[in-house]
């Protein structure tokens, strides 16, 4: 499975490659649940009347040097370039299939390329790459709160935004709960978010009026 190569097209021929005869069927019936399909901007919500906090609120996730930032929605003001997550969920493929919906990203739109978002399971920041990459870390389950609204790593919003340097802000996981400690300098803030679904192309809408 390289996901990382393929165009976003190419997902259904490459599963048939990497799957069982039934492992293909449960992941076309997978896909064809056009709603985990349904390609997402990753949107900071964050609560709160710091300066920090309203800075982050609706801010989205962004790719770059094989990590995820938080940056403004608009390209054009951000001070280093970076490619704007769009996400949807599919099955990981992992050797016994037990980690459940993976999260991909387009990491470039032209050529269209799709990488798998996982948290490296040492550091807990969020990060990009290809099955080899991904594998040998946190790579699933993800999923979405009942509203669908919210992003869930293991039915956890475990979220947390890290200021690295001054108004750079990577995004974490806070697996056990207790702010990053001993994985984060404890001089760099720390705040908990979630992070929404933002649909790209929102209901109602079709994908070609969206472009214009
Ligand atoms: C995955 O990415 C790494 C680093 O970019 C690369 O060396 C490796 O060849 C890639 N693996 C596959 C299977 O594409």
């Amino acid at each position: 499975m390289v996901i990382g190569l393929l165009a976003i097209t190419a997902i259904p021929t490459v599963t048939g490659v990497a799957f069982g005869v039934s492992e293909q069927r449960k992941a076309n019936s997978r896909m064809q649940d056009e709603k985990r399909m349904a390609k997402f901007y990753m949107k900071v919500y964050c609560e709160g009347d710091s300066e920090k906090s309203r800075s982050l609120n609706g801010r989205r996730a962004v790719l770059r040097d094989t990590k995820v930032y938080l940056d403004h929605a608009d390209p054009n003001i951000r001070k280093i370039p970076s490619h704007t997550v769009a996400a949807f969920f599919i099955a990981y493929p992992d050797d016994d299939n037990k980690r459940g919906d993976g999260l991909v990203s387009t990491i470039s739109d032209n050529p269209p390329m799709l990488n798998w978002i996982y948290v490296d399971k040492d550091t807990l920041e969020l990060k990009y790459g290809n099955r080899t990459q991904s594998i040998k870390h946190i790579v699933g389950h993800w999923g979405w709160t009942e509203d669908e609204s919210g992003v869930l790593l293991n039915n956890k919003e475990l979220w947390a935004a890290v200021e690295e340097e001054e108004d750079v802000w990577a995004l974490y996981y806070d697996k056990n709960e207790d702010g990053l400690e001993g994985v984060v300098d404890p001089s760099k803030t720390v705040v908990e978010i979630s992070i929404d679904r933002d649909l790209v192309v929102k209901p109602g809408e079709n994908a070609d009026a969206s472009k214009t």
